[in-house]
């Protein structure tokens, strides 16, 4: 496993050139480009982004944003008191996003309903026979964008036109705004670059539009799932909870979690760590071999697709007690060799720095405002998922909404008994 995600003979993907066409991901933008030479350009505009000045100023992006939803949570409660969970860490990773990545105001709601459209005809399309796009008439249809609903897919609207379309007229608004502003180095953010490399002539038009798609989908994709977990399993770990709190109390006392609080939060990067580790996201890392190779004596020919699943590595002795969600796991040194949710090498997850101090920050902003608690006490074992591109809940199912009790309630609550 270590091997292929280290060398450089393994940054492909693999993956339906037609349906990658289909979802404008063939051999534009990053994350399923799989024309090294065409990834390698644009790589670096990601890296840039998602490290040094860019990953400080999320801290206070992450803590502002979560603020913002927090104090508008009445807003999406039902009348029993639940929120839908996941759906709230979704706009706030959409939120966070677009205010580091892009900077033109947006309709959260709509937007992440797109990016869901999105990421389920990403799903439906990957691995798809081409005898599919070439005869079914599901796919002529849904070519040209018409149809409404399909049995077949779990697509619920037309995407192509859709989170393509909307991201091309917030991409518009922003050449709009930077041909009027007056500083422009204030403005220099992801999407700037990006536009500045097109009017150079580095980057066509269609591969700026699919890179703003990507930044701004892979949060709510990876994240929000990831921190809802964390969120029902802290409902369930109550004694985990409190330490995290405790921790949070001793390092920010009153005021907000900052850049230089970030190495001291030890317990909430274990627990962060083990929630990864016991209830991943991504469980699975695809790879192509570019060139024949012998790994541990067996051959593997050029354009093999290759299939690591770290979610089983994470699960095996390299761990105190495996199969067991406890922080114990991280409290001694782990063995980082075996413990990669994010993969690793030079395709590997490039935000995944600035993944961890989003998680930090907004778990940090969130339990000092408040508890969570599950709908009728049910913890994580009890919420359906589904695993395909990635594992995330069934949100057809109930069981997904959580309840959010302001801190100074649960104090009283408590003083009560
Ligand atoms: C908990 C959150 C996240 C998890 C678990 C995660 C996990 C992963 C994994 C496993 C890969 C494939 C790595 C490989 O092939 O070795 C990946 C790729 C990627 N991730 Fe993440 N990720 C997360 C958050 C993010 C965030 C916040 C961003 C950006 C804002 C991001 C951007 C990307 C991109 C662009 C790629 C493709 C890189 C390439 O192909 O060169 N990820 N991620």
């Amino acid at each position: 496993m270590f091997h292929v995600m280290k060398h450089g003979h393994y940054i492909s993907r693999f993956g339906s050139k037609l349906g990658l066409k289909c979802i404008g991901m063939h051999e534009n933008g990053i994350i399923f480009n799989n024309n090294p030479a065409l990834w390698k350009e644009i790589r670096p505009f990601f890296t840039k982004a998602l490290s040094g000045p860019g990953l400080v100023r999320m801290i206070a992006i992450c803590v502002d944003s979560t603020r913002d939803h927090l104090d508008r949570l009445e807003d999406v409660t039902t009348e029993l008191g639940y929120i839908d969970a996941l759906n709230l860490m979704r706009c706030i990773m959409l939120d966070t996003s677009n205010r580091l990545f892009l900077g033109i105001p947006l309709d959260e709601n709509a937007i992440v309903l797109k990016i869901q459209n999105y990421f389920d005809a990403w799903q439906a399309l990957l691995l798809k026979p081409d005898i599919f796009f070439k005869i079914s008439w599901l796919y002529k249809k849904y070519e040209k964008s018409v149809i409404r609903s399909c049995k077949f897919l779990p697509i619920r609207r037309p995407f192509k036109k859709d989170l393509k379309e909307a991201i091309e007229i917030l991409i518009e608004q922003k050449r709009q705004k930077l041909s009027t502003v007056e500083k422009l180095e204030d403005h220099m953010d992801f999407a700037s670059q990006l536009i500045f490399a097109q009017s150079r002539g580095e980057l066509t038009g269609e591969n700026v539009n699919q890179c703003v798609l990507e930044m701004l989908i892979a949060a709510p994709d990876t994240l929000s799932v990831t921190l809802f977990f964390m969120l029902a399993l802290i409902a369930e770990h109550p004694q985990v909870e409190e330490a995290m709190v405790k921790e949070i109390q001793a390092v920010t006392g009153d005021r907000d979690v900052q850049s230089e609080d970030m190495p001291k939060l030890k317990v909430v990067e274990n627990f962060i760590h083990e929630s990864m580790r016991y209830q991943p996201v991504v469980d699975l890392v695809m790879r192509r071999a570019l060139r024949d190779d012998v790994i541990d004596g067996y051959p593997v020919k050029k354009g093999t697709n290759i299939i690591l699943n770290i979610g089983r590595m994470h699960k095996l002795e390299f761990f105190p007690k495996p199969n067991e969600f406890t922080l114990e796991n991280f409290e001694k040194n782990v063995p980082h060799r075996y413990f990669q949710p994010f993969g690793f090498g030079p395709r590997g997850c490039v935000g995944k720095f600035i993944a961890m101090v989003m998680m930090k920050a907004i778990l940090v902003s969130l339990l000092r405002r408040c508890s969570v608690q599950t709908l009728k006490g049910k913890g994580l074992h009890h919420i359906p998922k589904n695993n395909d591109l990635s594992l995330h809940p069934n949100e057809q199912q109930p069981l997904i909404e959580m309840a959010f009790v302001p801190r100074r309630k649960v104090a009283k609550n408590q003083e009560a008994k």
